[in-house]
């Protein structure tokens, strides 16, 4: 094809491919079929694999994924990501009408909208192109997603229409429908893999997958709701909203213009009862003063808009017969008694199992088996017991004792003082507890060994091929190539198989070599000393620099460290002083695994600003602009002198020449002063 044709016809193919993505994604109003569908991607895959330079910016191509992403990069929020005030009460809400109306005088109209329960995001659009997609994190920096969340067909990687701003950001939420739920949860239960709470649960792992190709095959959707740049062009909330879905955004049809506190609690009526017949989660309603000049007047506290607040559905509750309790051994040894339930319509499920929380609950609601209790669904992959229905109790209901022993392996069970839970006390031979330290030791934050998950490392442990950690450095292609599973599915209830193959087997032992080059903080935190998080470790790790150090540490030396406390150093103490955790580390080791800190590692107080660049100008009330460099500095930050596009954040005091304000103004670059600096840190 002669170039220019080419290069038409991806154009051609480009329109068209984004017109029917729109039309199925968005519209839920298809055109054509699948195979056509298809055929018209192929082509345009042919061509732009043919032409390169011809690809456009925000081609649909970029839907189907394949970009690996190794580690997300941290964004700053060019607007902070605030969240919501909460209310649960039709009294809140009338309180929240009241004090607006106060503040405003005139009258005032507001939106009600759903409350998506999924994970927030915002989507930065430059001359009508999606470049950036950032999570919400801590609300000033989050997570670079961009690659995962161009994979998501409703989302318009270039938009329809015209008449929308150079540049802009439209925040919004990240969902997965029920339907694809089930069928990832399938997967996962064939996997061997335990499934997922909930769909904001998976929503949330899915868009944190280091492969795109992967995020594209969960089926990802999103809903927008909120606009964001200088100078839009809106004079209310509705109206952006109106504009945002002819530019092609998924905007929920179920938005709705409200006078009076009536309207209000009408429609957070009628979506608490139908919330049930949608298609995804919903959380709650919010509800939005409309005005946009209203919405300026009001504007934040610290953490959330004033013109804003979302309310919060209650749980639906069940009332069902209890018929038996049995015990169940966590990965910590905890001891989870859980109720089976004759089954019971809930939330859209069926549910046959219920957790009883621990010992103590039990003998506070008094329940017995044969008692009729009332079930609640939180987020949580299984319900709870929140009451028992005394009056409907049977004469013959009867009262169980707690279990005595561990139901996996016969251990006395014993308790701590002034904890609830009973805990098996067979840390090296339960076999939930060994289960229970791999994945710990494989996690993302610790070894990050991603090619093995929940259910190949009970297939491993089931063939008595890891038992430790260190047996994961033994392990070789001929020992894993062929293990078998057979498990019982609960969608058709027949018996299934799952296999290890070459591919699974080489990525298992490519993932095992790669986590030899995990730092020795991580590496600290991999071993699942009590106590010992992520940050521990961490200070930990900086502060002794090698393990033998940490090791030949006492009891004053180890507290001496910043946070480091008598229960923390007890722990340390203890862990070390067992021979199989001894052997453990001299196994590592031996294997290759990292036990001194790299030099590049500088300890820092936090990762708080890490990316991030700060320009300080101006003369402050309580900290002189040395000591404001050296703190942006121990939090990863860097300092600069003069105000550019790149620049995060200009710090200003009194006095600050002008000519740095303007320019932050004209790039966007959000001022802060000495005391929102002062909130950053706190919280870092
Ligand atoms: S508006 C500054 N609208 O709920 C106001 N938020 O608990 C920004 N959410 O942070 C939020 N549905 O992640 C808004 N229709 C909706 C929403 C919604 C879900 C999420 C969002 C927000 C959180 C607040």
């Amino acid at each position: 094809m002669e170039n220019t044709e080419a290069k038409q016809r991806i154009a051609e193919l480009s329109d068209e491919i984004r017109r029917h993505n729109h039309n199925y994604y968005v519209l839920s109003k298809p055109e054509i079929g699948d195979f056509e569908f298809d055929m018209l991607l192929s082509e345009l895959i042919r061509l732009e694999t043919e032409h390169p330079e011809f690809i456009e910016p925000g081609s649909p191509t970029q839907h189907v994924g394949g970009g690996i992403t190794k580690e997300f990069r941290q964004v700053q929020h060019k607007y902070p990501m605030l969240s919501l005030g909460n209310t649960y009460s039709e009294e809140e809400i009338r309180d929240f009408e009241e004090r607006i109306h106060k503040l405003i005088g005139d009258e005032v109209e507001y939106v009600c909208e759903l409350k998506f329960d999924g994970v927030a995001i915002g989507l930065t659009y430059r001359h009508g192109t999606l470049v950036q997609a950032v999570t919400r994190g801590d609300g000033v920096q989050g997570d670079d997603v961009t690659t995962n969340i161009k994979t998501i067909r409703s989302i318009p990687l270039k938009l329809h229409g015209t008449g929308f701003p150079d540049e802009f950001e439209i925040r919004g939420e990240i969902i997965l429908p029920h339907a694809s739920f089930e069928k990832i949860n399938l997967q996962r239960e064939a996997d061997g893999d335990e499934p997922f709470a909930n769909p904001r649960n998976a929503a949330s792992g899915s868009i944190k997958m280091q492969d795109s190709a992967e995020v594209a095959k969960r089926h990802l959707d999103g809903f927008f709701y909120h606009l964001l740049g200088n100078d839009l062009p809106f004079r209310t909330h509705y109206e952006s909203l109106v504009a945002a879905k002819s530019w092609g955004f998924k905007i929920s049809d179920f938005a709705v213009r409200c006078k009076t506190a009536e309207d209000i609690f009408k429609y957070l009526e009628t979506w608490d009862a139908a919330r049930y017949d949608l298609p995804f989660d919903i959380d709650g309603v919010v509800i939005k003063v409309n005005d946009i000049r209203q919405q300026e007047m009001l504007g934040f506290t610290a953490k959330s808009p004033r013109w804003a607040i979302s309310y919060k559905f209650k749980a639906e509750q069940a009332a069902t017969r209890l018929i038996s309790v049995d015990f169940q051994v966590g990965r910590t040894g905890a001891i989870t008694p859980v109720a089976n339930l004759q089954p019971v319509q809930l939330a859209g499920t069926v549910v046959k199992r219920a957790s009883l929380h621990n010992a103590d609950v039990i003998a506070l609601l008094d329940v017995r088996v044969g008692d009729m209790v009332y079930v609640e669904k939180g987020g949580e992959i299984i319900p709870k017991i929140v009451g028992v229905d005394l009056e409907k109790r049977p004469a013959d209901a009867l009262s169980f004792s707690f279990a005595s022993t561990c139901p996996e392996c016969g251990t006395a069970l014993v308790r701590t003082e002034g904890e609830a839970a009973w805990y098996c006390p067979n840390e090296t031979s339960c076999p939930p507890q060994i289960k229970g330290k791999l994945e710990h030791f494989i996690s993302r934050k610790a070894m990050n060994i991603d090619s093995l998950g929940e259910g190949k490392i009970g297939m491993l442990f089931d063939n008595g091929l890891v038992h430790h950690c260190a047996d994961l450095y033994d392990l070789t292609f001929d020992r894993m190539i062929g293990l078998e599973k057979i498990y019982e599915s609960t969608n058709d209830k027949r018996e299934k198989k799952i296999s290890f193959r070459e591919k699974t087997v080489t990525n298992i032992l490519n993932g095992i070599e790669a986590s030899k080059s995990v730092g020795f903080d991580r590496v600290l935190f991999a071993l699942g000393i009590r106590f010992v998080g992520e940050t521990v470790a961490k200070k930990l790790a900086s502060h002794f620099i090698t393990v033998d150090k940490l090791m030949a540490a006492g009891i004053d030396e180890l507290t001496e460290v910043e946070e480091i406390g008598e229960k923390i150093a007890q722990s340390l103490l203890a862990w070390f002083s067992e021979p199989v955790n001894l052997e453990l580390i001299s196994r590592l080791r031996s294997a290759g695994i990292r036990f001194v800190m790299e030099e590049s590692q500088v300890p820092l107080l936090s990762n708080k600003f890490t990316g991030m660049t700060f320009v300080v100008s101006g003369v402050f009330g309580n900290f002189s602009r040395a000591e404001l460099k050296k703190t942006i500095e121990a939090h990863g930050g860097k300092n600069v002198g003069s105000v550019s596009a790149k620049t995060s954040y200009l710090l200003a005091g009194e006095n600050m020449g002008p000519e740095k304000r303007k320019k932050a103004e004209k790039l966007g670059v959000p001022i802060i002063s000495e005391s929102d600096f002062a909130v950053m840190i706190r919280e870092a």
